[in-house]
């Protein structure tokens, strides 16, 4: 994600440092491919639906290779400082259009559902893509508990503003604070969850500790992280991509491999570790349970 324009590259053409690294695990996929290619059509079919899309990216991969540009623009920033970050203790603040409003300790959020393991791919618009084993409460649990009246037809989230421990808010790389939102139907969708964890662990800092939403049909950008704020909007909330960018990123933000961003196409992606790009799914993979939320909306102005 770069407000800046480089010279138009096609970043899934860019090579991500960690497959340099990789070379064994190439190794060993090049010799699947050519066992593989000895087979007869119908086992290779049944090899091929054995390669499991969900299987988890290594702990390291999903901890390492980040977004969060209140550390710093590059893939490997929120790791490194991330650190400086203190997720306790931790207040969200819930506003607008519900019946119980007020600053909730993190231990109140926590205390509304035990989290549930959830392995969601996550797909960035920049074309590459993960698969994430998610600990979180669905976020409609956390969210009826507000008591959303029918005045709320958006849900709002905002990121901590605190420059003394969030380095990348004393640059004017965004607007800050970071501020997101889905339309009340997404929020409420069974499929949107509000992470807490990966791999059974609390979540790293990197990640978006101590909370981050996870909406798995949209592009990666919509999963604003260390969230402080909750606000119920009769109004489609203004979103930082979508503000500073409009042309680029809209607020819908659906994954539609036959909506090009501007600078490149979104029909592939690569999965970190993978040697070789893959079709982009409609929704991410998630048509099915979502498609619905959106039927007679015009997709393609709808981005
Ligand atoms: N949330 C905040 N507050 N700041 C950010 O820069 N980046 C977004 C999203 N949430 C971002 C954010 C983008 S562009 C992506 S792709 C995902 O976080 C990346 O999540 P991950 O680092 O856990 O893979």
């Amino acid at each position: 994600m770069l407000i800046q324009k480089p010279a138009a590259i096609d970043p899934s053409e860019i090579t991500p440092p960690e497959l340099y690294a990789r070379r064994r695990e190439f190794l060993k996929t090049a010799a699947l491919l050519s066992a593989a290619a000895l087979l007869p059509p119908v086992a290779r079919d049944a090899a091929a639906a054995a390669d499991d899309d969900l299987k988890p990216t290594p702990y390291k991969d999903i901890t390492a290779y980040n977004n969060f540009y209140e550390f710093g623009s590059g893939k490997e920033d929120p790791a490194r400082y991330a650190s400086s970050l203190k997720t306790r203790p931790w207040t969200v603040t819930v506003e607008g259009h519900c019946a119980k409003p007020g600053a909730y300790a993190l231990e109140d959020i926590l205390a509304l559902q035990a989290p549930e393991e959830r392995i969601y791919r996550l797909r960035c618009v920049e074309a590459w893509s993960m698969v994430v084993p998610w600990l979180g409460i669905p976020l409609h649990k956390v969210l009826a508990h507000f008591q959303p009246t029918a005045s709320a037809q958006y849900v709002e989230f905002t990121t901590l503003l605190d420059p003394a421990q969030m380095p990348g808010q004393r640059t004017r790389l965004l607007d800050w604070p970071y501020v997101e939102g889905l339309r009340i139907d997404e929020a409420m969708h069974p499929l949107t969850l509000l992470a807490t964890g990966l791999y059974g662990k609390e979540l790293p800092n990197q990640n978006g500790a101590p909370l981050r939403l996870v909406t798995p049909w949209k592009y990666g950008f919509k999963s604003i992280k260390s969230i402080v704020k909750i606000r119920f909007t009769e109004q489609q909330p203004r979103t930082t991509w979508a503000s500073g960018n409009p042309d680029e990123y809209g607020f819908y933000a659906n994954v539609n491999p036959v909506v090009d961003h501007p600078r490149w196409s979104q029909k592939k992606e690569r999965r970190i570790g993978d040697l070789f790009r893959r079709d982009t799914l409609p929704f991410n993979g998630y048509a099915d349970q979502v498609a619905g939320l959106y039927a007679g909306m015009d997709l393609r102005r709808n981005f």
